[in-house]
């Protein structure tokens, strides 16, 4: 099996002889080769410049080739299109804009992604070529509840707190927001389907800010319209909502064919939960990958074990990896499961 053969039998819960294995922030930081070119370049110089993108986006699958490729990018770009200039000045990112009032959310541009966001086509359609038919290609959206965080807030400094005050002092105002989102973010995907992504992820890195009844109120029915809208363009499906736990099987209601556990999660679990119906991604505590190969070895021969209990499994950690990933560690995760292949 290729690993594009194998991601998206397991995609679709269907026979694989090991679980295929990304992981979330896969390009980045923690690899010398990243490092070497962002000396050269910012950060949206190359996300923005389709050569350069690829180039990232390859990186880390000539080094240890992965099963699947996500796109080098950011969520921030969708709150870029619809007219809030973003920058990342280091650390975290910054909006120039906010978006607090209805006006504010009228103000907001509703824009055509294959306009706005063309770069992103570009780069998966290069990707596409680049990888053929060994590698699964990953497009991707932030969610809308996790863009109207930065949207209302600007920065992730101050815990979102300006979003918490207005889901409470003015939830149509919110639902607003979230449904102009909504419906952006889905064309978004669609077009990335379009554009060669065998799979695409949907980011909800702060769901897990809401309620289990906000979640039904704010983030389920939003999200089932995008998985919708994916589904009739063709596309495979990944929801990925942090700090959910508590709300899993309502995560895996929206419809999407992949479910990611976060970290925080005992597996098997997860298996028990949601696991029947839904093919799982995770969940390896991405801290381990900054310590011993040892750890790294023995919790990955148990996470596969654990993922033959559901549908199917996809390999990954429980949230993106850090710039203090050694690439020693992630090596051992891929000679284990490989190892485990039969
Ligand atoms: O996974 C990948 O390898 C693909 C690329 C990717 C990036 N960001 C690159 C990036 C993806 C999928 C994202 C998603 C993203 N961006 C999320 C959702 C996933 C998650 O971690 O919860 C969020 C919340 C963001 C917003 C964002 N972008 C933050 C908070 C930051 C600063 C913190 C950090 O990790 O650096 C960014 C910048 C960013 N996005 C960098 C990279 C490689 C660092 C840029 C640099 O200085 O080189």
């Amino acid at each position: 099996m290729t690993g594009r053969e194998r991601f998206i039998a397991a995609v679709e819960g269907k026979p694989v002889d090991r679980p295929p294995v990304w992981l979330m922030r896969q390009a980045g930081r923690y690899l010398p080769e990243y490092r070497a070119l962002r000396e050269r370049y910012t950060f949206s110089e190359m996300y923005r410049r389709p050569d350069l993108a690829t180039e990232v986006t390859l990186q880390p699958i000539r080094r240890f080739g992965f099963d699947g490729a996500i796109l080098f990018s950011d969520i921030l770009v969708v709150p870029e299109a619809m007219g809030i200039p973003v920058d990342f000045p280091n650390g975290g990112p910054v909006l120039s804009k906010t978006v607090r009032t209805r006006a504010d959310v009228d103000a907001l541009i509703g824009s055509d992604p294959r306009e706005s966001l063309g770069f992103v086509r570009d780069a998966l359609v290069s990707l596409r070529k680049e990888l053929g038919s060994e590698t699964a290609l990953l497009g991707f959206s932030g969610a809308p509840y996790t863009l109207a965080c930065y949207a209302v807030d600007g920065t992730s400094e101050h815990d979102f707190i300006e979003t918490k005050k207005l889901e409470w002092k003015d939830p149509a105002a919110f639902e607003a927001l979230l449904d102009k989102l909504t419906d952006f973010i889905a064309e978004y995907l669609v077009m990335q389907v379009e554009a060669g992504a065998d799979v695409v992820q949907l980011f909800d890195s702060w769901g897990g800010h809401m309620s289990p009844a906000q979640w039904r109120r704010y983030g389920l029915p939003r999200a089932k319209r995008i998985f919708d809208r994916v589904k009739a363009a063709g596309g495979r499906t990944i929801h990925f909502v942090l700090d959910s736990g508590p709300f899993l099987e309502s995560v895996a209601e929206a419809g999407s064919d992949v479910v990611g556990i976060d970290w925080h999660v005992p597996f098997e679990d997860a298996v028990r939960r949601v696991g029947g119906t839904k093919t799982l991604q995770g969940n390896l505590e991405p801290y381990m990958l900054m310590g011993a190969t040892d750890a790294v070895v023995e919790n990955t021969r148990a996470l596969v074990e654990a993922g033959r209990g559901a549908r199917g499994h996809i390999l990954n950690v429980g949230h993106g990896v850090t710039p203090h990933t050694r690439i020693e560690c992630v090596q051992a995760l891929l000679d284990t499961v490989r190892g485990m292949a039969r």
